[in-house]
């Protein structure tokens, strides 16, 4: 693997921070939402605002090279009026500055989901102001940091969270509306790039990407129906985030569809334009397994994410009328206890694919699986399974770079224990277990000990698989 290879990990704000009224944060749509429906929280996460410290020489004593965290909007910008605040300035600051002190490439999202209430008061990501304000957030970011970050990304997964929100609705604000499911998505990718224009305005000496949850579509079969579904899933999954960030063109048959139904007159030509005008520098892709595709038989369109775990194993359904279905019980598979397949080759073959298509430098940005695990009684989860499941993906990506594909980094999510949104703290994926009870304690697992010996030997410890 190319010596500059960044090996790392990777959290997310709202997931990982907890001090959620310190320091002048103000409430995200999350704590609201979570709050007002008394559902499992992030208030404390795994205490990293207070913890950062040992959670960065943790990083250090592990070998790895970069770390992979947002930024938290509430945190920078106090109103709407945008007025920044110093502390939450300051706390990046120390988290960047403990990083580089510590010889770790802080690899910096804007957006991990945690929009200020105060915006989502004003209709969110619906609303086309959206894109200004966040322009305004991320030229302050800009300012504060731009001489010790050289990797930015604009947005991490803009469509599984705009998804989630407006059309399943199991996260804030909580819709089933497809038409807002399309405004929002569209302004989240008009911000992108009016965010890359304002980067290269300011000239900021670094590189900006954007954060997809990749999902490669497969097919059953090899029938032209299938062939015809697999693309409206791949537009559906993939290309209207990929396509519009990295070659500046939305699908434009996935527009004709929507707009036989939907109202696109919200979508402006000059908007176009900044699109065409302003792509990326590099791609992140967090990959955690393929779609595996089936022409649509019948029915309206359901979109069931288990956020339950065992006692709701199996139950994921994915039907998008007129359009595919997913499947997720082939018998050659096996899921995860949240319906995850467990699909390695998905993504030698996903990365093979992006960098044919789109030629642009690829680092995945989370990989990662979770378990229930017993941290607290036990001294260091023996947690072979993920390390059997991190050498896998990983003798996949040095394949493709091996076949020429330009993948440059490697982040396991996550790096500690941390909050999973609805799925709550017992869905476990880090390397490092956190006792939630006891102080937030710090307990490296198996798989932290493995993955040390992955980066300091810069791969050469993975155990290939035959070609
Ligand atoms: C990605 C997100 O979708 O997957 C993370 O970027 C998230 O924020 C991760 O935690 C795993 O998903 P989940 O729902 O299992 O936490």
């Amino acid at each position: 693997m190319n010596e500059n290879f960044l090996w790392g990990t990777a959290t997310a704000s709202y997931q990982c921070e907890g001090g959620w009224n310190e320091g002048g944060r103000v409430p995200s749509l999350w704590d609201v939402y979570l709050h007002e429906n008394n559902l499992e929280n992030g208030d404390d996460a795994s205490d990293h605002y207070h913890k950062y410290k040992e959670d960065i020489r943790l990083m250090k004593e592990g070998g790895h090279k970069a770390y992979r965290f947002s930024i938290a909007w509430p945190r920078i910008i106090k109103n709407k009026e945008g007025e920044v605040n110093p502390e939450g300035i300051q706390f990046y600051h120390n988290v960047i500055d403990e990083c580089l002190k510590n010889g770790i490439e802080p690899f910096v999202t804007l957006f991990h989901w945690d929009l200020p209430q105060y915006l989502e008061d004003r209709g969110g990501w619906i609303e086309r102001d959206i894109c200004s304000a966040f322009v305004e957030y991320a030229r302050v970011c800009f300012e504060a940091y731009k001489d010790k970050v050289t990797f930015w990304s604009t947005f991490n997964e803009p469509r599984y969270y705009v998804f989630s929100g407006y059309k399943i609705g199991n996260y804030p604000p909580g819709l089933d509306d497809t038409q807002k499911t399309i405004q929002g998505s569209f302004y989240m990718m008009l911000a992108n790039a009016l965010t890359v224009k304002l980067f290269r305005e300011m000239k900021v000496p670094g590189q900006i990407g954007i954060v997809h949850s990749y999902a490669p579509v497969s097919g059953v079969d090899n029938s032209l129906e299938t062939k015809i579904a697999m693309r409206k899933a791949d537009n559906f999954f993939n290309n209207w985030i990929l396509d519009t960030a990295i070659k500046g063109e939305i699908p434009i048959d996935m527009l004709s569809i929507l707009n036989e139904k939907y109202d696109l007159s919200f979508m402006k030509e000059e908007d176009f334009e900044e699109i065409k005008q302003n792509t990326v520098d590099f791609v992140g892709l967090n990959y955690y397994a393929r779609a595996l595709i089936k022409p649509y038989t019948s029915g309206e369109t359901i979109l069931r994410i288990n956020n339950k775990g065992k006692e709701a194993k199996g139950t994921s359904k994915v039907v998008v009328k007129d359009w595919f279905e997913q499947v997720f019980d082939n018998p050659d598979s096996t899921y995860t206890e949240w319906d995850t397949e467990i699909y390695p080759q998905g993504l030698y073959q996903g990365i093979m694919q992006a960098y044919r298509k789109y030629g642009i430098p690829i680092y995945i940005t989370e990989n990662g699986i979770a378990f229930y695990e017993d941290v607290p009684n036990e001294e260091s989860v023996d947690d072979q399974g993920r390390i059997h499941f991190l050498n896998e993906h990983i003798d996949a990506i040095l394949r493709a770079a091996e076949d020429g594909a330009d993948v440059r980094g490697y982040f396991v999510w996550s790096t500690m224990d941390i909050y999973s949104w609805k799925n709550g703290h017992e869905k476990r994926y880090g390397l490092i277990g956190v006792d939630f009870d006891n102080n937030f304690e710090r307990k490296p697992k198996s798989s932290y000990y493995w993955y040390k010996r992955v980066c300091e030997s810069n791969g050469a410890t993975i155990e290939r698989s035959k070609r």
